[in-house]
């Protein structure tokens, strides 16, 4: 890598959140950052935010829709166009707790967005991550995923009569899905690292969780526990969203992150503290698991994840 290496970065989901958080972050790094969004007035707005902190950052919306495979498709081809490597891809974008939807792509729209969205962006940018100097992509999945019960619920994918069951999270309910689609984040993360390092590439896969911040994650509770958020979350532990975007940042820069790590806050409840070790859910070490998924994938994308 020569000293005028452009060092570019995709971040899903950048305009909001910890995907703004993260971009900020990046900026101020020397990346340039792939702004990757679905609407393209919150990203120019984020965008401008963001050039109210850091003056100097480069940035650039593309317009990505992890739900829609055409445009994801679209959106890795004019990216492949236009720049010749990739040094750090962040699959940041998710939702949580919507109401029971299934996509065009007959998913649960969590599983679908969540994970399947991520993995089949990674496996189109493959190739620019897949360099001679080191590269990283870094997967945001959520305590939700290491909860005790979450599962890859194979035999209903879809919660098809089941969606509202469940243990419910400040009144919303679906969470048995988002913890499926946040597993599937650390597993996809744990098969990506196994595949990387059987084939001797120089790129790390990192998982982290972000512990619990206050951002529009939360769009979906009721307007009246939306109202008083600001004041409850601090009282909870639950951080501003550049606190939660510190794991990501620590997987993206720091020297000392191996691939295949997973990093959390380390406070209490690990809801907050500084970013560090999280140990994995059990369903997270099989092995077994983490292949179906990832075959799953494949077969449901119609695609090879060539490594
Ligand atoms: N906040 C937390 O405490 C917490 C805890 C654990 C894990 N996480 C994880 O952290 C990540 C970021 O969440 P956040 O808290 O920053 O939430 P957020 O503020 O709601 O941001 C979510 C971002 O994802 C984007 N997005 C949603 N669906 C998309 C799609 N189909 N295609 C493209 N982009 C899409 C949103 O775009 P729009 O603005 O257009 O909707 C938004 O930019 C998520 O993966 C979440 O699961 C967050």
């Amino acid at each position: 890598m020569t000293s005028d290496h452009q060092k570019i970065a995709i971040v899903t989901g950048a305009n909001a959140g910890l995907g703004f958080e993260t971009t900020l972050g990046l900026a101020k790094e020397g990346y340039k950052v792939i702004m990757a969004c679905r609407n393209a007035e919150k990203a120019n707005q984020a965008m401008a935010g963001i050039r109210r902190k850091a003056k100097s950052a480069d940035l650039e919306y593309m317009n990505l829709d992890l739900i829609d495979r055409d445009n994801i498709k679209a959106f890795a081809a004019a990216f492949s166009d236009k720049y010749d490597h990739l040094d750090l891809l962040v699959n940041n974008a998710g939702v949580m707790a919507p109401p029971y939807t299934v996509t065009k792509n007959d998913l649960e729209l969590q599983f679908d967005a969540n994970h399947m969205g991520h993995f089949y962006l990674t496996s189109l940018l493959f190739d620019k991550l897949d360099q001679d100097h080191e590269t990283r992509i870094v997967n945001v999945a959520s305590l939700a995923g290491k909860r005790e019960g979450a599962d890859i619920f194979f035999d209903n994918l879809n919660f098809v009569d089941t969606y509202d069951a469940g243990p419910e999270f400040m009144g919303l309910k679906g969470m048995t899905a988002y913890s499926q689609s946040k597993l599937a984040n650390i597993l996809f993360n744990q098969e990506l690292n196994d595949r990387l390092a059987a084939a001797g590439k120089n790129i790390k896969a990192i998982v982290v969780h972000p512990g619990a911040s206050n951002t529009s994650l939360g769009r979906n509770m009721s307007w009246k526990l939306r109202l008083i958020a600001p004041i409850i979350t601090p009282l909870m532990g639950i951080t501003k969203p550049a606190k939660g975007a510190e794991s990501s940042l620590y997987a993206a820069l720091r020297t000392d992150v191996k691939s295949g790590d997973f990093i959390g806050p380390t406070g209490k409840k690990e809801y907050n503290g500084k970013p560090g070790h999280s140990e994995f859910p059990p369903k997270a070490l099989d092995k077994a698991l983490s292949k179906k998924l990832w075959t799953f994938s494949e077969k449901h994308l119609g695609v090879k994840f060539k490594i």
